[in-house]
Parts: C-alpha cells; sequence; structure tokens
C-alpha cells in the first residue's frame, strides 16, 4: 500500500515505519523533523496547516513517482501518529491546539481526497487514570474499551476530542477510521535501562494500568488494520498480553485495586488493559513481551 504516516520521526512512528516497510508498505513519512531511515522519505510539514496538509496528500511521495508519467497517485491509508505526546512538553493550550487542529486536517483532508482508511493515535490517558491530580482508579478492571474516557488534562482531552472528530468524519464519508488508544510505548533498549526499577518498585507503573506496548508490536498493530477492511469507525486498545511488573495478579489488586470490581477472569501474569477487541476484530498478536528481554 502507499502510506501517508504522520510523526514518524518520533518514538513510535519509526518503528511502525521499519514494520510497514518490512511488510512491503511505501511509506511517506510527514513530520516537522527528518527521519534517517534508507527507503523512507520525510517531507517537512507542520500538520496545524491545512494547506500543507492538503498538498502533501495530494503530492508525489518521492521523485521516482515522476517516471509513470500518469499523474500522482492516491494514498490507500493514512496513518497518523504527529502529536504532542503527553503534558508538560508545551503550555497545555498549545498541546491541545496541535494535537486537535492537527488531526481535524488529517482527517478533513483524507475524507476530501477520498483516501478509503485512516488509523490515527489515541491513548491510553483518555481512560483519565494516568495524568490524574493525585491518584484515580480505574472504574473496573481490566480496563477495556466501553470504560469512560473522562480524563482531566490537555493532552488526554485532545485525544478524546479527536476520536469524537474521527467518528464523524466515519460517519459522513463511510470511509475506515480506527483509532488506537495505545499504551505505554517501549522501545527495544528500554527493557533492560527501565523494567527493572518496575520489578523493585510496581507503583511506578499504576498510572500506564500497568501496562504497556512494544513499539514493534505497536506497529504491527498498525499493519493488521491496514489489512482489516469495512469496520467503519472503531476504538483498540493497544498493549501486550502481560503486565508490566514482576508481581502476580491478586497481588496487583490487593494492592492497587482494593475495591475495583474486577469484571474478567484473569491470569497471573495478565494485562490490567484489555486488548482482546484488537486480537478479536484485526487478528493483532503481540509477540515482545518484556520477560524475554530483561533478566530476573
Ligand atoms: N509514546 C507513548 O507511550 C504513547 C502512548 C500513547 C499514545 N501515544 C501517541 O502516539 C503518537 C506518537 O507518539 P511518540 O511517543 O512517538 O511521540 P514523539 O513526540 O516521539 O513523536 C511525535 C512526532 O510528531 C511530530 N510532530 C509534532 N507536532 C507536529 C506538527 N505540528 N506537524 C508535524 N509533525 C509534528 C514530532 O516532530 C515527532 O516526530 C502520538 O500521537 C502520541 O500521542 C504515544
Amino acid at each position: 500500500m502507499r502510506i501517508m504516516f504522520t510523526g514518524g520521526s518520533g518514538k513510535a512512528g519509526r518503528h511502525a515505519i521499519a514494520h510497514l516497510i518490512e511488510q512491503g508498505h511505501r511509506v511517506l513519512n510527514v513530520d516537522r523533523v527528518p527521519l534517517d531511515m534508507p527507503g523512507v522519505e520525510t517531507r517537512i510539514a507542520d500538520i496545524t496547516d491545512a494547506g500543507q496538509v492538503f498538498d502533501i496528500m495530494a503530492s508525489y511521495a518521492g521523485l521516482d513517482e515522476l517516471e509513470a508519467g500518469t499523474g500522482v497517485p492516491k494514498f490507500d491509508a493514512v496513518v497518523h501518529f504527529a502529536a504532542i505526546p503527553r503534558i508538560l512538553v508545551t503550555s497545555d493550550n498549545e498541546c491541545y491546539r496541535v494535537n486537535v487542529l492537527g488531526t481535524y486536517n488529517i482527517l478533513d483532508a483524507a475524507v476530501k481526497f477520498g483516501v478509503p482508511k485512516v488509523i490515527f493515535a489515541s491513548s491510553e490517558t483518555t481512560y483519565g487514570v494516568c495524568f490524574a491530580d493525585g491518584e484515580r482508579k480505574p472504574e473496573y478492571v481490566p480496563v477495556d474499551e466501553d470504560h469512560p474516557t473522562v480524563p482531566e488534562d490537555s493532552y488526554a482531552m485532545s485525544k478524546v476530542v479527536n476520536e469524537v472528530t474521527a467518528r464523524s468524519f466515519q460517519q459522513r464519508s463511510g470511509i475506515d477510521i480506527y483509532g488506537l488508544r495505545i499504551n505505554n510505548v517501549i522501545e527495544p533498549h528500554e527493557y533492560a535501562r527501565d523494567f527493572p526499577q518496575y520489578i523493585a518498585d510496581p507503583s511506578l507503573r499504576r498510572r500506564n494500568i500497568f501496562a504497556y506496548i512494544d513499539a514493534r508490536d505497536l506497529g504491527h498493530m498498525v499493519d493488521c488494520c491496514l489489512k482489516t477492511d469495512g469496520l467503519g469507525y472503531e476504538v483498540f486498545n493497544v498493549s501486550n498480553d502481560d503486565s508490566s511488573v514482576d508481581m502476580p495478579t491478586d497481588e496487583i489488586i490487593s494492592t492497587f485495586y482494593e475495591g475495583v470490581p474486577v469484571r474478567a477472569e484473569m491470569g497471573p501474569q495478565d494485562t490490567f488493559y484489555a486488548n482482546g477487541k484488537a486480537k478479536q476484530m484485526v487478528g493483532f498478536t503481540p509477540k515482545h513481551g518484556w520477560r524475554r528481554y530483561v533478566e530476573r
């Protein structure tokens, strides 16, 4: 497929693009900064500028596309990851502005140019736990896609608004728009660096609902979504099957989730961030669990 990928120079995007290239897709990265990856061109652009977004979506993805002499090919899909990726990077209102306006522009252009599929990065933070002031427990565990999304911070608010925007664009256009409620993204080098601390102090993972997703498995999830057509508008939790700590499920519950309803049967290492919907609907099968990479 010919894919326009926004935010591919960032932490999650570079691994997702590498995976998509491996699967044989052609990818044009659109970002404010370049990506140094063979076979991938970056178009420098600001997604909050609608003119730039519309131009790039109707453009060649590289000089080689001039050769056929048949004009500009259409994108088969847009994968939209570009964002301010959390609070406290910019001002709260700038985070909200970039994420909401940028996503509106991407969706608007994709629909108006007839791109049949958009996959966009939403977030675990929509459930309100991650950036709460003080401790906020989920309303139930495991947290699935039906859990209320009423966050307190500008970043997560921007993601909830983007989901509403995406749903509206899907309603009018009928194209496929899938939102990924991505949990904490872990790059391969971060296992050895960070997980020993999580083993020693599981409370470090409370705000992430004890979950995570390997950046390579996130690339696999994007590819699963590219290969699954006809779902209309859907959101999917994206996480590993395992929790990110070396503490059994019943101990996590008694230590951190006292009084929180447990709605599903859980094995001793099961994630508290339910990923069954992605498995069932698009064939997501995460492969990179931390226990393979961390010596205990
Ligand atoms: N990293 C995580 O743990 C995590 C978890 C949940 C969701 N997400 C979401 O996944 C996506 C990728 O996150 P990441 O961790 O790779 O973040 P990142 O900051 O590493 O990458 C984001 C990229 O977007 C680009 N960008 C930002 N504003 C832009 C603009 N106006 N125009 C063009 N490009 C712009 C940046 O230059 C950067 O390369 C984001 O949407 C983020 O909200 C990330």
